[in-house]
């Protein structure tokens, strides 16, 4: 069973996820056969999918890694900061459920999954527009459990942390320095994002070491292509239009 990838189907309703910005037109076929893609992509990589079947009253169930976040033997159920998102955990909780012990975060925490980013024994979580304090202090109780520690990063200009900041392997992160303080990663080789896609580069670390890179960042994929990287380009121009990056797309368990 194991690595396996949880997934879930696109609605719909997904033409109407939500967008930091003006709406931009979405065009849910296409993203279909995006997601398609993109899951070959994982079961290429050596990963089971574990697939949760879309719900047409949650516009942005696909973007499963905001409803959960794996913590070696824990899965955290999350409270999603958009109001709107909320109901997607249900059905989250049931799969996730059947695999690891669940801990899930309460009111008044919100959390986004998005925000969340394990670096070795460090789990960096921003504070941002979806994710506060009370449910940074919650799941520090959980990571505790398990032997991690929790590091608040300041998060602005993008939705998540994981918009700003990528790991690319065990010391090395991809970071868009304007976003958040560079300080906080000073325990690690940072290469910083190309000029102008600080919102356009979105890179998925596969179990094989190989990057996953949207197809909107080629001075990005070029800088990593340079720095010795296995590059894989992935069209997902559909979920980057309602601010998705190409980790938001599932859950990993190892
Ligand atoms: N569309 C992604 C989000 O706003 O949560």
């Amino acid at each position: 069973m194991y690595p396996t990838a949880l997934i879930r189907g696109v609605p719909e309703s997904f033409s109407n996820a939500l967008v930091m910005g003006e709406r931009p037109a979405i065009d849910v076929e296409k993203a279909r056969a995006q997601h398609r893609g993109y899951q070959e992509m994982l079961q290429n990589a050596g990963y089971s999918l574990l697939p949760v079947a879309a719900d047409e009253r949650y516009p942005d169930c696909p973007f499963v890694e905001d409803a959960a976040v794996i913590l070696d033997s824990l899965a955290v159920i999350t409270r999603p900061g958009a109001p709107e998102r909320r109901g997607e955990t249900e059905a989250m909780a049931a799969a996730l459920g059947t695999l690891l012990a669940l801990r899930h975060i309460s009111d008044p925490g919100t959390i986004d999954g998005g925000d969340v980013l394990r670096v070795g024994s460090t789990v960096f979580v921003g504070r941002s527009t979806r994710t506060n304090d009370a449910a940074i202090v919650q799941l520090g109780e959980f990571a505790a459990e398990v032997g991690l520690n929790v590091v608040a990063v300041p998060v602005s200009g993008v939705l998540h942390l994981k918009s700003a900041v990528a790991l690319l392997d065990d010391e090395t992160l991809l970071i868009a320095p304007d976003c958040v303080d560079v300080g906080l990663f000073a325990n690690y080789s940072l290469l910083h994002k190309a000029p102008g896609e600080t919102h356009l580069a979105s890179v998925l670390r596969l179990r094989s070491g190989t990057l996953a890179v949207t197809t909107t960042a080629p001075a990005t994929t070029g800088l990593l292509r340079d720095k010795g990287y296995s590059v894989v380009s992935v069209d997902s121009s559909e979920f980057q239009a309602a601010d998705g990056g190409l980790t938001c797309l599932s859950v990993l368990i190892d």
